[in-house]
């Protein structure tokens, strides 16, 4: 709540001093040599790469609604400022895109309004988006021109004051956002420029691995870790191709691939929002362009951990050692190497001593199970302990976790456990 009110406190000062900055910010938009209208490929050949790119944009995931048409909107997002509503992207005429023009599109994706020039919440990750060359929103308009048209009229966001307001948004974007698509860096090798490319725009996946304000900005293509607020999944840092392990060149490179494409690796396994992206875009994608990510990633510099001494005798990890011996050693083994992929070690498993414990505290809490991909079909679960350990139980065996075999990291407190029994499932 404090946040909440810091934040309006924010926006309203930043309302009071920054309007003329920001109307000049607005007017300073660099003419773009790529935006202008790409003269049509073979329409079936953009249609499919339409559908391939829309798959590296997630694009169905929050446009669809749980158990109705594909890409028909409707689907609630949670956000710290209330909640909104994606909308409906298929050809109607009354309800959705069935009036717009390739240009209403790129507008939308590169400059974040609607047709009608209303500015967009920035749940609709345009942010990145802007980055997607004219051809690739083209191809994705065309796709979804392909779409049955459904009839579904878009729901009214429900955002708290003043955050839904054209004022409020238009200082969020004065302050977060520059159109502007992604320019290949000719020092980079053409591997390295397509996974930028992919994970700055369509892969968006700074929306969730950027640290965010209270007023839920983040620094333009940082990856350097963020928590999304309304579960407490904490998306890490991505540099240096993320949880730092004892892999190497190729071996590592390979592990991140096969991590982002099948949802688990000999390291680690994809789990809570991460397992989604997995499931719904990253293993569709061909695996030129997962290698192109992975070598982007890898490239990027790696976040600069605490150095945590040897752990000392301590109750607290003795019985985390007893309640790991007892509920958890049949799947990760005593000796914490698991039995990958089905069931990930634990020992040396960077996820795991991350200085933010969020995710562990709430895989023993709350189970979880990785994506089903087709390069692990069939994917084993992990049952939840919500039921059968306390918070102070659940802090120890996670404790002893990232402090057994080697792994060391600062040890969990029961009121970091509890915090997360009160925040929702993913
Ligand atoms: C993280 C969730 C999310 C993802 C992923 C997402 N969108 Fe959206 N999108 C939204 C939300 C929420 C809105 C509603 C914004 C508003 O009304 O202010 C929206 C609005 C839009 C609009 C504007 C529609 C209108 O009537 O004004 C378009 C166009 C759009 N999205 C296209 C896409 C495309 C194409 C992709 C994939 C490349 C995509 N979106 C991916 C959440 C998302
Ligand atoms: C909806 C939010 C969300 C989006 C979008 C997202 N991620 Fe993640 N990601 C997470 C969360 C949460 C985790 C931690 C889950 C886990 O440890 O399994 C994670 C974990 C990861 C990891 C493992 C990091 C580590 O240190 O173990 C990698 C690599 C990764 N994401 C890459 C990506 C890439 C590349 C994209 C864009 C294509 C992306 N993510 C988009 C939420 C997201
Ligand atoms: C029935 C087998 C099983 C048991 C018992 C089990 N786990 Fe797991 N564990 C898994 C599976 C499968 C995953 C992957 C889950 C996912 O990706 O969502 C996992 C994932 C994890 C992770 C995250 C690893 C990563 O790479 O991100 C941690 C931490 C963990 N388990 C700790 C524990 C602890 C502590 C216990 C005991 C309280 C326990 N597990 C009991 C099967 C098990």
């Amino acid at each position: 709540m404090r946040r909440i009110g810091t934040a309006v406190a924010a926006l309203v000062a930043l309302a009071a001093g920054g309007v003329a900055w920001l109307a000049a910010a607005g007017l300073a938009e660099p003419a773009d040599a790529v935006d202008a209208p790409v003269p049509a490929a073979a329409p079936d050949a953009a249609r499919v790469r339409g559908a391939y790119l829309a798959r590296a944009g997630n694009c169905a995931l929050c446009h669809t609604a749980p158990g109705e048409a594909p890409y028909a909107g409707g689907r609630a997002i949670d956000t710290p400022f209330g909640r909104v509503y994606a909308s409906n992207l298929t050809p109607d005429a009354a309800t959705g895109l069935g009036n717009w023009s390739a240009d209403d599109f790129w507008r939308a994706m590169h400059h974040g309004k609607s047709r009608d020039g209303r500015l967009l919440v920035p749940a609709f990750p345009y942010v990145q988006y802007t980055r997607v060359r004219r051809a690739d929103a083209d191809a994705i308009f065309a796709y979804l021109r392909t779409l049955a048209p459904v009839a579904r009229p878009n729901r009214a966001h429900a955002l708290r004051f003043p955050y839904g307001s054209r004022a409020a948004l238009a200082l969020w974007r004065g302050l977060y956002f520059r159109a502007g698509t992604y320019r290949d860096d000719h020092a980079r090798d053409g591997a390295w420029n397509r996974g930028a490319y992919l994970v700055q725009g369509l892969g968006h996946c700074g929306a969730c691995h950027a640290p965010r304000d209270a007023l839920g900005g983040s620094a333009r293509d940082s990856l350097d870790g963020g928590t999304l607020a309304e579960s407490g999944w904490h998306a890490p840092a991505l540099g240096g191709g993320a949880a730092t392990d004892t892999l190497t060149g190729a071996a590592r490179l390979q592990d991140l691939v096969a991590y982002l494409s099948h949802g688990v690796s000999t390291r680690r396994a994809a789990s809570g929002p991460m397992a989604g992206v997995v499931a719904e875009s990253l293993q569709h994608l061909a695996p030129e362009d997962v290698q192109a990510m992975a070598t982007y990633l890898l490239a990027l510099p790696a976040p600069v951990r605490p150095a945590h001494p040897a752990p000392t005798a301590s109750a607290v990890l003795d019985a985390g050692a007893r309640l790991y011996d007892r509920h958890c050693a049949d799947c990760h083994g005593a000796d914490g190497r698991g039995a990958p992929p089905a069931y990930p070690p634990l020992a040396g498993n960077g996820a795991l001593t991350l200085p933010d414990a969020a995710n562990a505290i709430r895989l023993v809490l709350h189970g979880g199970f990785p994506p089903g991909t087709a390069g692990n079909p069939r994917p084993f679960g992990m049952p939840p302990y919500r039921l059968q350990l306390g918070d102070a139980e659940v802090a120890a065996v996670v404790s002893y976790v990232r402090n057994a075999w080697g792994n060391r990291a600062g040890l969990v407190s029961a009121a970091e456990v509890d915090r997360h029994r009160a925040l929702s499932l993913p």
